[in-house]
């Protein structure tokens, strides 16, 4: 959730490296921001409330001579967003940035006021910056202090900390959220996320749990937790830096709800055989392999699929949506049983698990809390475990036994978008090799959605063109206290995902319904208030859905459909039409969110709201 840069060198001045890597992790929280850095032999701390322009302008005028530093923007979990929760945390000689739960605070908190320890925060950060002071008092060694601390924390955290009495030193530690070391030339970063330090170098070590850095002019030394030193491997990243840049738009979101056209086709573009008419997961570069024991892969993937006799695909927020749309696709292509859950149930409940249940996690930043937690869950139960991620060697990715790719470039913006897209695109495609093996699809089927998927790209352009649509009707749709999103079948997902986009971004009351459920309950809810957003593409369920639309319009609800193509009928029981290109009902669903997305962006832009950064969320979600 939070985001943390440490540096360490002499090529750059330190307060521009940490708050250009600030900038690139604002997304990751935004309530507060802080750093702490050398000057001679000083260190100054400087924080702000609020976004991250308030600590530039803080320190505009001010010149640090480093070597290290460390700085923070936070998503507040314990106390308020203020100033004086923010990061850095000072305890004696140590500064510290923290990002994470400590899940045993009130008992620190208890013991440090016995010992007469004043606290100045109502953080749980500040507490571990006590405890490292107090045992840095004792060992005279940065690295020796941290490491004494580690045992007597519990939950799952990540901190970088100086020390007063050595500029040359920065130690950190991960055990849960992601840290990251850049290697540079003369300098060495320890970020939360490539992107921040990505314009210095493309080369970076991967930290694991419970491991433990020690970073000065001579190198990076990294040890386990109990203090032997790991040799770890650099890579190399193939993202240039200029992917974490707007290019000319507005805001991260549109460039990224633009970009859908292009990472579709990324996310499809590894699988297709040589022949462009069908897939093959599993040789490609990124695809599919099981590992054996000397984590080779092995060439046995459609021998383990056809094995396969049960699906569970475990997910947060965007994902989880694009996992009920696998589940649709999935049972009926494989025909094989297909559940989806929520990943902070799927992690507290006793699931029942089979040896041949695949699990599949979906996770955009590889990084949320409750899907890790759900996948180490299934690993422990003995289920072969794939995961959907976009971002390479994040902790899930890392994790899981099978590995398929978002493929679409860093997503900034907090709301979801080309990550859902690319993932429904993964989905299908997994469906086709999951489905063969299971000797369910014939060859001609196979084509037909191979050719619905390579027609995508140019379809999506089609659809894209909605975006100065909702720009100007952006006003008009202001006055609705409310949207109800519905569909049915495949479409009931995307209802799902629309009503998400349209909260996280409006904060107006936004629902996703079974459109045959509303009759149910939900029908009273309908006035002429409220917006109802009615997803009928031409598939099997179509006339069944325009009925459940001839009732709510009964009812005196604002009708806005979506149909395919040039739908009179439709269009004559409606407000607003959005047309979408007649396709196979199965790539539907990718073509059908993009409208609902930019409906939501405009909205929330005419409303005056901060569409990258809505309150109170962050894009990675790493604490419980
Ligand atoms: O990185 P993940 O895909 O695991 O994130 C899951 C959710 O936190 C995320 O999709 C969230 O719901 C988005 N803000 C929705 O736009």
């Amino acid at each position: 959730m939070c985001g943390i840069v440490g540096y360490l060198g002499s090529e750059h001045d330190p307060k521009d490296v940490i708050l250009a890597g600030l900038e690139k992790l604002e997304y990751r929280g935004y309530d507060s921001a802080g750093m702490a850095v050398f000057n001679g032999n000083q260190i100054e701390r400087i924080r702000a409330q609020g976004k991250l322009i308030y600590l530039k302008n803080k320190v505009q005028d001010k010149k640090f001579t480093g070597p290290a530093g460390i700085g923070h923007t936070r998503w507040a979990t314990h106390g308020k967003p203020s100033e004086s929760n923010a990061h850095p945390h000072q305890a004696g000689v140590i500064h510290l940035v923290h990002n994470g739960i400590i899940e045993n605070d009130d008992h620190i908190r208890k013991q440090l006021k016995a010992e007469g320890v004043t606290l100045t925060s109502d953080t749980d950060s500040e507490l571990v910056a006590h405890l490292i002071n107090r045992a840095y008092a004792v060992h005279k060694d940065l690295f020796l202090a941290v490491k004494s601390v580690l045992p007597s924390l519990k939950g799952a955290f990540s901190i970088v900390v100086i020390c007063q009495d050595n500029p040359q030193e920065l130690v950190a530690f991960k055990d849960g959220p992601p840290l990251i070391i850049g290697i540079g030339q003369g300098e060495t970063f320890i970020v939360s996320d490539v992107a921040a330090s990505l314009q210095y170098t493309d080369k970076y070590i991967y930290l694991d749990d419970r491991e433990i850095v020690k970073v000065t002019p001579q190198g990076v030394k990294i040890f386990s937790q109990a203090g032997i030193e790991l040799r770890k491997e650099i890579n190399q990243i193939s993202w240039s830096a200029d992917v974490v840049e707007k290019r000319g738009f507005s805001h991260f979101m549109l460039k990224e709800i633009h970009e859908q056209a292009q990472s579709v086709a990324q996310a499809l573009e590894p699988h297709l055989n040589e022949q462009r008419t069908g897939i093959t997961l599993a040789h490609q570069l990124d695809g599919l392999h099981f590992l054996n024991h000397n984590n080779q892969p092995e060439i046995v993937f459609e021998k383990a699929l056809n094995d396969i006799d049960r699906v569970i695909i475990v997910a947060c927020g965007t994902s989880y949506y694009a996992g009920l749309v696998g589940q649709y696709m999935i049972e009926k292509f494989s025909k094989t049983p297909c559940s989806v859950e929520v990943a902070s149930e799927f992690r507290y409940r006793d699931p029942v698990v089979s040896k041949n249940t695949l699990f599949i996690s979906i996770s955009q930043s590889g990084e949320t809390a409750d899907t890790l937690a759900a996948i180490r869950l299934a690993k422990s139960k003995g289920v072969k475990t794939l995961s959907i991620c976009n971002v390479k060697n994040s902790t899930i990715d890392r994790e899981a036994d099978i590995h398929l790719y978002m493929n679409c470039g860093p997503e900034i913006g907090v709301a979801s978008t080309k990550a859902f897209t690319s993932t429904l695109t993964v989905l299908s495609v997994f469906c086709i090799e999951f489905s063969k093996a299971k000797k369910q699809l014939d060859l001609k089927s196979e084509q037909q959605w191979v050719e619905g998927l390579l027609a995508l790209p140019s379809q999506i352009e089609v659809v894209l063109a909605y975006d100065k649509y909702f720009s100007d009707a952006s006003d008009a749709l202001k006055k609705y206290h409310g949207f109800l999103f519905m569909g049915r079948g495949v479409m009931y997902p995307i209802a799902l995902e629309g009503a998400l986009k349209m909260k996280e971004l409006t904060y107006l009351h936004a629902e996703g319904y079974p459109a045959g459920e509303m009759k149910h309950g939900p029908l009273a809810l309908i006035d002429e208030d409220m917006a109802v957003v009615m997803l009928a593409p031409r598939d099997e369920l179509y006339e069944k859905t325009v009925s459940n639309l001839q009732e709510v319009k009964a009812r005196g609800a604002k009708i806005i459909s979506l149909g395919s193509g040039d739908d009179e009928n439709l269009k004559s029981l409606s407000d607003r039409y959005l047309a979408i290109p007649k396709v196979s009902s199965w790539v539907d669903p990718i073509l059908a969110v993009i409208p609902l997305q930019l409906m939501a962006f405009h909205l929330a832009q005419s409303l005056g709201y901060d569409v990258d950064q809505p309150r109170n969320l962050a894009k990675s979600v790493t604490v419980e």
